[in-house]
């Protein structure tokens, strides 16, 4: 092991990892409640991947007709296939309420409807009365570019209450101690300079990891660090095989268009001009939940009408809105369709196709964003000073299929619910524990590993590899076959690591070397995707099987747990479904056919 570091060493009494809207909603909340926060991220705030977010934020608030938060549980108990976790869910949606308030009062612009309430839209899978009333208007929007809204404002929010952030650092591994998280590195981008940052509690708010994939919506910075922190820290992450294709990413460039494209009246036609989804889901027609769409669009594709020169994607329509519609409600898409598929949407539709989107799966926590782990057989067992939050968490309140506006919900939620318990774990100023002497030696020994490798393959060809793999073998339908013959490549080209060349060497640390540590993080979680799919004989949510159509509530109502050893060999287990509720003000959710 070289010595060629340079530590610099910080305490503080929490550190978030991630600058996106669940980081920054937990920093601002810890910094606010007297504890000295530091956020190390890997972008600078406001360039994190909530930026993107477009549709809006979900909650009860019935400002455009009756709501309640019960109903809301329900369309999330329904979407996520019944894998979400109850009380988890009850939490989240009782507590949209106030979450979604307590943002207006920190300065988010939401758009207003004539009287001046926050302006909200129909999305996906959202009813009322139980599944059987008509569609809510629940997803609270600032046009259609919330999520930059939201981001700027939790920003703007944090350095008000003197958070500390260290910017452009690549966080590389967790300090764990005796099972006990006791801080973080981090690399310096600008200088090369490795920081120790010791905490009581360290927040991994590092997002999804939707580049292990070749078609994603997702900015090349989700790359899953932190989930990838947690499997070399020897934990696990849970239901890594439900990923979610969202039915309208722009054809050719993977770029969003928001499903509230669909809310505001927009719609899906094949080559017929046939607006198929009235087959597929005759209520909710193309506001059904997304796998159901993602779904319901291959299918058309596959039995040859699709549109295009080669019959592979599917029209958008929204010329009929009229500009009015379009520039309040719609003016970000409208500027991304002409950048990237170069269409007016005034008079053409978009050619769009279903784009990987997000992870259902993630770091397994609990409601107050407490990591668990499955120890001596304890399915909840807390891993002391450690918290996830975010994409990179899995709570689980999406269970097998997230419902467009979940996330931004769940970010603002599960980042003020893990300030709260921070507040309530540590005590502001409390010493640290000294270090045990070999704390920093995997570390130290991980960095070595990486950045001495001394082979001849370029790391972007062994990405691309892994990308196509996993976008051809665990795709939106999948089969046994196609997943093993998967398995065996991806198999290959995770042992190319190994022989993996980090350029440059005259510098000690450059680009190369961080997107060979993406690399390296990227290739584990695929691996997790990968086989937690082969190893799940049912379909359920996003994960659509060819070979078992149906959802197995007997023998797969179950949370899959992966972990993976140095060489990224996936183990597996298994823990329960919550089959229960925080209070008594609702009731749980049975499982029934999940039709739309
Ligand atoms: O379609 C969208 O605006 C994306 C929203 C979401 O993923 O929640």
């Amino acid at each position: 092991m070289t010595n060629a570091y340079k530590i610099i060493d910080h305490q503080y009494d929490v550190i978030v990892v991630g600058a996106g809207g669940a980081g920054l909603r937990a920093t601002l909340g810890m910094a606010a409640q007297g504890l000295s926060t530091a956020c190390v991220t890997k972008v600078f705030p406001t360039r994190s991947h909530t930026v993107a977010a477009q549709g809006g934020m979900s909650a009860a608030l019935g400002n455009m007709g009756e709501d309640h938060w019960t109903w809301h549980m329900y369309d999330t108990i329904k979407g996520s296939d019944w894998l979400g976790d109850q009380d988890c869910i009850e939490y989240m949606c009782r507590e949209a309420m106030p979450a979604v308030i307590e943002l207006e009062h920190f300065g988010v612009p939401f758009s207003r409807t004539d009287e001046g309430k926050i302006y909200q839209r129909p999305f996906g899978g959202m009813t009322t009365k139980f599944g059987e009333g008509p569609a809510a208007q629940r997803t609270c929007a600032a046009a259609d570019r919330t999520g930059h809204a939201i981001l700027h404002t939790l920003y703007q929010q944090s350095l008000k209450h003197k958070a500390e952030f260290f910017i452009e650092h690549f966080a590389t591994d967790l300090i764990m101690d005796d099972g006990v998280c006791r801080g973080v590195v981090s690399l310096d981008l600008a200088t090369g300079e490795l920081h120790r940052f010791r905490a009581h509690q360290v927040v991994l708010a590092t997002g999804g990891c939707g580049r292990t994939y070749f078609s994603a919506t997702s900015a090349h910075t989700c790359t899953g660090d932190g989930n990838a922190m947690v499997l070399r820290a020897g934990l696990p992450l849970q239901d890594m095989e439900f990923v979610q294709f969202h039915p309208t990413g722009i054809y050719g460039a993977g770029v969003l268009i928001t499903e509230g494209v669909r809310g505001e009246g927009g719609y899906l036609t094949n080559s017929d001009g046939e607006r198929f989804m009235e087959r597929y889901a005759p209520n909710a027609k193309d506001l059904a939940s997304r796998d159901v769409v993602s779904r319901s669009m291959t299918m058309e594709i596959n039995a040859g009408r699709g549109v295009g020169a080669d019959s592979d994607h599917i029209f958008l329509n929204l010329q009929h809105l009229g500009s009015d519609v379009i520039d309040k409600r719609l003016p970000g898409i409208s500027e991304s369709a002409k950048i990237f598929a170069g269409v007016d949407v005034n008079k053409d539709p978009i050619p769009v196709i279903p784009t990987v989107h997000y992870n259902m799966g993630g770091i397994p926590t609990n409601y107050h964003g407490e990591v668990v782990t499955l120890r001596d057989g304890d399915p909840d067992s807390v891993v002391p000073g450690l918290m996830a939050i975010g994409e990179a968490a899995c709570v689980s309140v999406h269970g097998a299929n997230r419902l467009g506006s979940n996330s931004l919900l769940d970010i603002v939620v599960f980042g003020r619910a893990a300030a709260i318990r921070a507040a309530e774990l540590v005590k502001p100023g409390a010493p640290h524990k000294p270090l045990g002497e070999s704390a920093m030696d995997p570390i130290l020994g991980h960095l070595d590993r990486v950045r001495d490798n001394k082979g001849e393959t370029r790391t972007a060809d062994v990405r691309d590899r892994m990308q196509r793999t996993m976008q051809k073998h665990a795709a939106v339908f999948r089969t046994g076959d196609s997943l093993s013959e998967g398995i065996d490549k991806m198999r290959g080209i995770v042992d190319e690591f190994e022989d993996v060349v980090v350029n440059d060497k005259n510098l000690i640390w450059n680009t190369d070397l961080v997107e060979t540590l993406e690399l390296e993080n990227l290739l584990a979680q695929a691996q997790t995707i990968i086989h937690g799919a082969h190893n799940r004989p049912e379909s359920r949510g996003a994960h659509a099987r060819d070979d078992f159509e149906e959802r197995d509530d007997e023998g797969w109502m179950k949370h899959t747990l992966a972990w993976t050893d140095e060489k990224a060999n996936v183990s597996i287990d298994y823990r329960p479904v919550h089959m229960y509720t925080l209070t008594d003000e609702c009731e749980v959710i049975p499982p029934k056919k999940r039709v739309y």
